[in-house]
């Protein structure tokens, strides 16, 4: 039995998945060739990934190749509801996700997606994983693989394959390159200005905006910052990704120096207690805060928290911490990921290939699981290209090909000055 808000949202949510749908050029080429070949008929896939219209095109699709699919949140805030009842309702799937749970239902939806036995997970920040290696161990035997979707999960799991944890191999989607250089950074970049412009309806232009973290996430959204006219600056740790800021035209400060200074900070991190008591301390009043990395742990919440005489919602996703001496700090999205709390998520075009990845990855799983070790690979290079060209296509953009005396030149050491 699923477990979703309101039935009554799944037209609205159908229409709205068929929107999605239109464009998502690649991952439909995919769905179309699975509902042919029906490559995963009959495999029990758990998915734990954020419930958008994105989604649920991908479980069509992996429904459409036979095989039987239950979806639970991987976040607390990001669930469409409507999305979830035309899940449930029209497609018959189980679904496990309701806008805003708490932490208890959120776990007893991972519990009920694992109950249905998976052969497959597919994850988003690897808490499915995590569960099912911590609690659920019984299932482990009849598990073949399974996937991530994002950095932080990746991570997580690269540390259950060093300690030699990981029960069965993983494919990090997000390693693919048709995934991170395009979802982390216009994907991310896009969706949380997004995020924050509808819980705020803020002014960028002339803002002091602060991007923690220059990743793939970080990069895409100091872009789009600086688009809309905002005075961007970075922070890092890591001394490469701040040169590579410097020289992309930012400027470049410790989280300190620019507490006093920022007006919005969004951390993209992925790390524990980014901002925190001593930049709290000095930032000015009516500065806002937001985080768009995976976990809610990188605003120290629990300091903000401490400081304050009086929080107060005061628009959706705004709250309003009065801090002792007076200063007001505005949290968004009680500091889960703005982008999916506050808005819709990356848009479906970037989502399309990031899917399409997940989709043929799963494929791969079923053909080759008994050659892999219980290792977190990448996804295959000739899946990759392939999403790479099927998306230029459906662009209508054509590139050249290399003419056989350039093949043979790149190929030769002997051509020199
Ligand atoms: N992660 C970021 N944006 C997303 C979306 N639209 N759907 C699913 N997962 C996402």
């Amino acid at each position: 039995m699923p477990d979703i808000a309101n039935k009554s949202l799944a037209e609205k949510g159908s229409a709205r998945i068929t929107w999605a749908e239109m464009q998502m050029p690649v991952l439909r080429s995919v769905r179309e060739r699975f509902e042919e070949q029906k490559p995963l008929r009959g495999l029990r896939i758990a998915a734990c990934l954020h419930v958008t219209t994105e989604t649920a095109n991908l479980m069509l699709t992996l429904q459409g190749g036979g095989a039987k699919v239950v979806l639970c949140a991987s976040n607390p805030l990001s669930t469409q509801d409507d999305v979830a009842a035309a899940l449930a309702v029209k497609h018959k799937i189980d679904v496990y996700a309701i806008k805003g749970v708490d932490h208890d239902r959120y776990y007893k939806h991972i519990n009920a997606a694992l109950d249905m036995k998976p052969q497959i997970t597919m994850d988003d920040g690897a808490d499915l994983v995590s569960t099912l290696h911590s609690q659920r161990q019984q299932l482990l035997k009849e598990v073949i693989g399974g996937t991530e979707e994002t950095t932080t999960g990746v991570t997580r799991l690269r540390s259950m394959a060093n300690d030699k944890v990981l029960n069965y191999p993983i494919i990090a989607i997000n390693d693919a390159l048709t995934k991170h250089l395009f979802d982390n950074r216009y994907g991310t970049g896009q969706s949380t200005i997004d995020g924050i412009l509808r819980a705020t309806n803020y002014l960028l232009a002339g803002s002091n905006f602060v991007v923690c973290g220059y990743g793939w996430c970080g990069r895409g959204l100091a872009m789009r910052a600086r688009g809309m006219g905002a005075r961007v600056i970075i922070t890092e740790i890591d001394p490469l990704r701040a040169l590579e800021a410097v020289m992309d035209g930012f400027q470049v400060m410790t989280l300190k120096e620019t507490a006093p200074i920022g007006d919005i900070f969004c951390t993209l991190t992925g790390d524990i207690s980014v901002v925190r008591k001593e930049h709290f301390d000095v930032m000015k009043d009516g500065a806002i805060v937001c985080n768009s990395g995976h976990f809610d742990v990188e605003l120290d919440l629990q300091a903000l928290r401490a400081q304050a005489k009086e929080v107060k919602q005061i628009r959706e996703f705004i709250h309003q911490f009065t801090l002792k001496d007076g200063r007001r700090i505005y949290l968004l999205a009680e500091g889960r990921l703005v982008n999916l709390a506050a808005a819709e998520g990356h848009p479906a075009s970037v989502m399309d290939m990031s899917f399409a990845n997940q989709a043929l990855s799963l494929e791969y799983l079923a053909n080759h699981h008994t050659k892999l070790s219980n290792q977190v690979y990448p996804v295959p290079e000739q899946i990759d290209k392939m999403i790479a060209r099927l998306k230029l296509e459906s662009m209508n953009i054509k590139i050249d090909e290399l003419t056989k005396e350039q093949s043979e030149y790149l190929s030769s050491w002997k051509a020199g000055t």
